[in-house]
């Protein structure tokens, strides 16, 4: 008898290993894709799964499904650990009734969610799905909406990380946008609610599925996606680089990395890096990678609005959250995406207690029609009541324009930032000189029988008295004028002394941040 059951649990496991059977798993393979189980193992640290629900079977008895029983239930579910700490992983295997989400399956997703709530670790989801489980009907939606549920509360408990490794389709859609970061794979991976069929049928337009809503189309116009990865082994190990940086929960601290990399090493390259001109461009990464610990800058959403970079770094061996306007893009004005980009990648940081490095070097909001229709002023008060919110350390660095609206945005002293430093370059004011001589000497300007001479005179008067770090630091908006080699020295005590900061909100249910 025991040793029947032995080899009934053998026959079982067996099963659930198989899947959908070679020839699906070959097709996978063909498609460049790998499956479910090769990437568990390619993401975790070596023989650390420890699998969930493995004998989990799915109820239902209609269309001949009573007859097609898989062990486990087509989703592979459990933990194990990333870089030697606890993550908690579901996998959908796209051989089992191509990864559909059933009402068993789905439990089986829920039941590790609120094993990581519980325990304070982040979750990581590879989706692989043609969607809700057609032979289930209402079960599957019902079970997709439990999902949903658990992915919203958790948002700022535990970071919530979504691969996108084959379709993702429908409703389906919905749960990896709530997740912090999506990753998606080039070519073999796409995401939309409805697809090329029905846009057909209703709009009549012709649309290809990689256009739609493949990876690049999500990482670079849609900004759905974060990340992309050439192919599967790519992706997962991007994923575990990620993982790094990041805390377990809102509760505790990213961990620290010791570095060979000195805290007090200075670098001469930076004082020339910023050019004088103010309407020449330059790379807000070369600065980025000269302060950061051993240059190391991981990048986040590389492909969406190239005027604003972020991302982590390390400084001092801590995890640090940096936001930077990129003069070497649209001279690095604020618009709507790079507005909504920035402020969730605030927002990402003050929730796991990331402490918040900005580098500013704005000149303004990006004017023009497309961006006032589209609502610019909703968004860019997005970014503004990110920082606004945030109780992290912060510490901005004014490199060069600090303009306008903008300067108030981008981390001022005014919205609690702790530590506000300026280049020498650092141009403080509230408009470019050239446009703030033309309005304030308008009349002056039209009478004047050398307009020319005129204006040059004045808009040298304006950058004199403005286009300077002093005026502000006359006020205290600037803690101090730094020389551009000491940045890193500078950054790291600012740090250091900002470690056990605690700043509080008001009390209330939450806030109504302009969505
Ligand atoms: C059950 C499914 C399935 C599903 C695929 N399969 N999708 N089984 N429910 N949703 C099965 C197929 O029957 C097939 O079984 C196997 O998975 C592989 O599918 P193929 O079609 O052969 O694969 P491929 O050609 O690669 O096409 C993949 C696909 C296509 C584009 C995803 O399968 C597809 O369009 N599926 C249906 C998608 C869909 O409409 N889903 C419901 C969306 S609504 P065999 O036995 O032949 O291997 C939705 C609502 C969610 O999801 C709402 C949440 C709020």
């Amino acid at each position: 008898m025991a040793m029947n059951r032995l080899e009934e649990l053998r026959l079982r496991h067996a099963n659930a290993e198989a899947g959908g059977g070679e020839e699906r798993r070959k097709r996978q393979h063909d498609e460049g894709k790998l499956s479910a189980r090769e990437r568990i193992e390619l993401l975790l640290d070596e023989d650390t799964f420890e699998e969930l629900d493995k004998l989990v079977r799915h109820r239902c008895r209609d269309f001949g499904m009573e007859d097609q029983v898989i062990d486990g239930d087509g989703f592979i579910t459990g933990y194990g650990q990333v870089h030697g700490r606890l993550v908690y992983v579901f996998a959908q295997d796209f051989t089992v009734f191509g990864g559909s989400l059933s009402e068993t399956n789905a439990k089986k997703i829920c039941k590790v969610m609120d094993l990581a709530m519980k325990n304070g670790a982040p979750v990581i989801g590879l989706n692989d799905s043609g969607g809700a489980r057609i032979q289930e009907g209402v079960l599957s939606l019902g079970g997709y909406a439990e999902i949903f549920l658990r992915n919203t509360l958790a948002s700022g408990v535990i970071p919530q990380i979504s691969a996108i490794l084959g379709p993702c389709a429908g409703g389906a859609v919905y749960s990896p946008p709530i997740t912090d970061f999506v990753f998606m794979v080039d070519k073999t991976s796409y995401m939309f609610v409805t697809g090329p069929d029905v846009i057909k049928t209703v709009t009549h337009e012709d649309v290809s599925k990689e256009t739609l809503g493949g990876a690049m189309t999500h990482n670079s116009v849609s900004g759905v996606a974060q990340f992309i990865a050439g192919d599967d082994g790519a992706c997962l190990r991007m994923m575990r680089k990620l993982m790094d940086f990041l805390p377990p929960n809102n509760r505790d601290s990213a961990p620290r990395k010791m570095t060979a990399d000195p805290i007090d090493r200075m670098d001469e390259a930076l004082d020339s890096l910023v050019p004088r001109d103010p309407g020449m461009p330059y790379d807000i990464k070369d600065i980025i990678h000269r302060i950061v610990d051993d240059g190391d800058f991981f990048e986040v959403q590389e492909h969406y609005a190239m005027n604003i970079v972020v991302g982590f770094a390390r400084m001092d061996g801590r995890t640090i959250g940096i936001v930077a306007n990129q003069p070497a893009h649209l001279a690095g004005c604020l618009d709507i995406n790079s507005s909504t980009k920035g402020a969730r990648f605030v927002r990402f940081c003050d929730a796991f207690n990331i402490p918040i490095l900005t580098l500013e070097d704005v000149p303004g909001f990006l004017p023009g029609t497309d961006q006032e229709f589209g609502g610019i002023i909703r968004h860019g008060a997005k970014l503004l009541y990110a920082y606004a919110e945030a109780t992290v350390p912060k510490i901005t660095v004014i490199t060069r324009k600090a303009y306008g609206g903008a300067y108030c945005v981008m981390g001022s002293k005014h919205l609690r930032c702790d530590i506000n430093l300026a280049y020498p370059t650092a141009e403080i004011a509230v408009m470019g000189a050239e446009g703030a001589a033309n309005i304030i000497y308008r009349r002056e300007l039209s009478a004047a029988e050398d307009k020319e001479a005129v204006l040059a005179e004045r808009i040298a008067e304006y950058r004199e008295r403005f286009a300077n770090p002093f005026a502000a630091a006359e006020h205290g908006f600037i803690d101090d004028v730094i020389e551009p080699r000491e940045t890193r020295p500078r950054v790291i005590k600012a740090l250091r002394m900002l470690e056990n900061k605690i700043d509080t909100m008001p009390r209330k249910k939450h806030g109504n941040i302009p969505l």
